[in-house]
């Protein structure tokens, strides 16, 4: 078959798909979900195994995607995970996933075998009552044993995503910078976005790229590294001991070079995190519809793909759902 690229109306090609494959998570970040949890999508309506693998191979068999990155809510919740990254890594992908690490401790080997290349791993605070605040959940031992464990199975590389927010978590960066040289793996800064459940999100909460950058020369000095299409631009430290990443989401955004979409664990294909509609692709998956009408169908929802998001303008949508019902 003839692999076409999947372009958008501003010339940006798509490579790099995420799966969401769960909404349910077995934390409560308070910027992420309510105590009580949401709503969870009932068992009928997630995506098979099948059903997924056969959306990622088109997407690899069309558009030629070379990115994979399994999400969720916490993906490691979803039932015999590792039969899926099977089925996935038999295609030509850099598998990844994004998780909140309390389960790897268990489960990182058997994800490797499985064939998962790379892990990116939450973790907002390196002070335990403090993670039991953000996170709801007494649990920063189980997520540093699986952060070692990560290592210790041979993913690589490990990263460490730390969201910021203003009075909650922004004196720790040196921490981070510390912790990350350490283990000899990369932290990635994050930005705070608006896509938390209680929608209490605000300007000022965000600690911006320009703060990060001067707060992390501050303990050690660094220099960028030439920007790719990864959304985290690159730092490296000076004295030769390690990189840092910033994903500037709301400051800098990299909208212009953005080359995602995104599936929902319900099987919602959405051009955008920030997408205010979805293509229904599940309905399209159990009418019977052919590859050839699924991959239409993507290229209809990329084709209107917007030149970025505007989260700091008046004309900011916010979407419905939020981050743990997109899949980050
Ligand atoms: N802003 C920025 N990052 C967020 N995440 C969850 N909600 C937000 C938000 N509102 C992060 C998680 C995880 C990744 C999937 O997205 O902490 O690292
Ligand atoms: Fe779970 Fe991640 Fe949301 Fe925290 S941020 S509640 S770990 S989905």
């Amino acid at each position: 078959m003839m692999v076409k690229q999947l372009v958008d109306g501003f010339g940006r090609v798509h490579r790099d798909l995420r799966i969401s494959v769960t909404d349910r998570c077995n934390f409560r970040c308070t910027y992420c979900m309510p105590a009580e949890g949401l709503k969870w999508v009932s068992r009928a309506d997630l995506l098979t195994f099948e059903e997924i693998t056969r959306v990622a191979k088109i997407m690899v068999e069309y558009y030629g995607f070379n990115s994979i990155r399994i999400t969720g809510g916490e993906p490691t919740v979803r039932a015999k995970l590792p039969v899926l990254i099977k089925k996935l890594a038999k295609l030509p992908v850099d598998l990844a996933m994004t998780t909140n690490g309390v389960s790897l401790p268990l489960i990182a080997r058997e994800l490797r075998k499985a064939g998962l290349n790379r892990v990116n791993i939450s973790c907002d605070s390196l002070r335990a009552e403090r993670f039991a605040e953000l996170s709801r959940r007494d649990m920063l031992s189980r997520v540093l044993e699986g952060i070692d464990a990560a290592i210790a199975v041979g993913f690589r590389p490990v990263k460490i995503n730390c969201v910021l927010i203003r009075g909650a978590n922004d004196d720790e960066i040196a921490d981070f910078v510390a912790f990350g040289r350490e283990k000899g793996i990369e932290v990635r800064f994050i930005e705070f976005m608006p896509l938390d459940a209680d929608q209490k999100w605000g300007n000022n909460q965000v600690i911006t790229a320009d703060e990060i950058r001067y707060l992390v020369n501050s303990v050690s000095p660094i220099e960028p590294v030439v920007r790719t299409s990864a959304p985290a631009t690159r730092y490296r430290f000076l004295d030769g001991k390690g990189y840092i990443g910033i994903v500037a989401s709301v400051s800098e955004s990299f909208c212009t070079t953005c080359d995602r979409v995104r599936i929902t664990a319900e099987g919602q294909f959405r051009n955008c995190l920030f997408a205010t509609s979805e293509t229904d692709i599940r309905k399209l998956l159990r009418n019977k519809a052919t590859d050839d009408e699924i991959a239409s169908a993507v290229s209809t929802s990329v084709a209107t793909k917007w030149a970025g998001h505007q989260i700091n303008q008046v004309n900011f949508i916010r979407p419905r759902r939020s981050m743990s019902q997109i899949g980050g």
